[in-house]
Order: C-alpha cells, then sequence, then structure tokens
C-alpha cells in the first residue's frame, strides 16, 4: 500500500526530507484540500516521489548525461551540470513532474511526470495528458519505473478526475512499452512519427493509452 504524504513549501520539504517522521501522512486524499495537494510527496518501500531540488543538479547530470538513456525518450543526453540545474529550474518545476528518489541512499535516480501533450505528435484526445519517465541505467530492469508509475498512476486516480493518459515509446525502446503495459496501458494501434523529438525522424513510435474511469 503506498502511503501520501502532503508538503506545502519547498523549504519544508528540505527539513521534512532529513525528518521523515515530521511528515503527515492523509488517510483519505479526497477530503485533503487542493493547496495541499498541489505539492505531494508519494512513498513506497523502495522509492519516494518527491519535488526536484536543485541539490540533485549532480545526481541528474551523472544519470542524464548517459547517452543510453536521454535518446531513448526523445531527449538529448545533458552536457554539463549548469544544463542540468536549469532542467531542474525550469521543465522539472511543477506539480506534476517527481523525481524518483531510491529511499536506500536519498539519490534522485529518475524522473517521471505528466502534462499536456499537446506540444508532442501523439494522437491525443482533447485536453488528454502525456506521461513520460526514465530511470538511471544501473537501476534499470528492478521494477523501479513500475514501481513509480503505477505510484503517480494511483495518485492520479484519488486526486484529479483525469479520465485517459497517453504515451507512447520508440519502437526500438520495448522496455518502455513493458512498464506501460504492466500498468495497464493497452497499444491504440496507431504508431506515429514525432519529429520534435531528438533523434525522431524515422524513429516511429508505439501509441498506449491507459483510460482511468
Ligand atoms: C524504460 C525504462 C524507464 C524502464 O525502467 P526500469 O526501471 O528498468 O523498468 P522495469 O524494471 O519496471 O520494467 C522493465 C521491463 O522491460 C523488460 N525489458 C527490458 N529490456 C527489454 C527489451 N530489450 N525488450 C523487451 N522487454 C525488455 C524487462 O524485462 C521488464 O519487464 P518484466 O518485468 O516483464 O521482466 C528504462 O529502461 C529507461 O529509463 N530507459 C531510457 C529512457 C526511456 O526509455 N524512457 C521512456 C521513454 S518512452
Amino acid at each position: 500500500m503506498n502511503e501520501f504524504y502532503p508538503i506545502n513549501e519547498i523549504e519544508t520539504m528540505t527539513i521534512r526530507l532529513e525528518q521523515p517522521e515530521d511528515y503527515r501522512e492523509v488517510e483519505d486524499l479526497t477530503r485533503t484540500p487542493f493547496a495541499e495537494k498541489a505539492k505531494l510527496m508519494l512513498r513506497t518501500e523502495r522509492l519516494t516521489l518527491r519535488p526536484w531540488f536543485e541539490s540533485d543538479a549532480d545526481s541528474l547530470f551523472k544519470y542524464a548525461s548517459d547517452p543510453d538513456v536521454g535518446p531513448r525518450a526523445g531527449w538529448p543526453p545533458h552536457n554539463s551540470m549548469e544544463e542540468s540545474l536549469e532542467i531542474i529550474r525550469t521543465v522539472f518545476h511543477n506539480d506534476s513532474n517527481w523525481a524518483i528518489e531510491f529511499n536506500a541512499t536519498g539519490e534522485a535516480i529518475g524522473a517521471i511526470g505528466y502534462g499536456p501533450s499537446c506540444e508532442c505528435n501523439l494522437p491525443a484526445r482533447e485536453g488528454e495528458p502525456l506521461c513520460g519517465y526514465w530511470v538511471a541505467k544501473p537501476y534499470w530492469n528492478r521494477g523501479i519505473c513500475t514501481e513509480a508509475l503505477q505510484t503517480m498512476l494511483d495518485y492520479i486516480r484519488k486526486t484529479t478526475d483525469i479520465q485517459s493518459l497517453i504515451s507512447g515509446h520508440f519502437v526500438d525502446n520495448p522496455a518502455s512499452g513493458r512498464v506501460m503495459e504492466k500498468c495497464g496501458f493497452q497499444p491504440t494501434g496507431e504508431t506515429c512519427i514525432d519529429e520534435t523529438q531528438y533523434q525522431g525522424k524515422d524513429r516511429p513510435i508505439r501509441v498506449l493509452r491507459l483510460e482511468l474511469k
């Protein structure tokens, strides 16, 4: 059973991360005020999905500069710690993107989130969010991404009225499709090309959808 912790301020979060016993558990998420839902940490035995902190820049650079990670997901490897810091300050700075922290080490080892699909080329329904993720290579094939995705989906089901999510993976990256399928996504039967993705030209994307309601 996953646990959910509301956190209101970034400063408070930093302190509370050092003192996990201070976290307040919410038993019924549907009764949590909206303002509190906005910044939640989602915790499982192995993982904590939490906001990105600027202090994560070194681990983000370490793992996101790996040429085997970003290009599989349609983005270029990070070139410098400054670039990783800028990604934390911009791309990751919202309420629907989480760092995947490995509880045993406290290190951010991946990212997961959802957001508007309008900028990508997937055949999304009107307003249908897109979800995405990556995990650092040393942690692959240990069920970590599946656990993180299941946790985020649990949260979305409990706290939003999102009807469905769309996602896709390059056909040459079947592991990602396997993660989606393990979490209930179904292939729509469509493939598409998205040239806005890094190395997206000539790389078909297999489209999957999860019906939430
Ligand atoms: C895709 C990715 C997120 C998976 O993370 P992970 O933590 O290793 O995922 P899990 O361990 O939960 O599940 C991986 C599944 O893929 C399977 N798999 C691994 N390599 C595979 C391959 N070449 N072909 C088919 N399945 C494969 C694993 O066996 C496992 O399935 P199983 O549990 O049925 O055995 C990770 O490889 C990654 O970050 N890749 C680079 C970025 C990326 O691709 N992001 C997604 C973009 S759409």
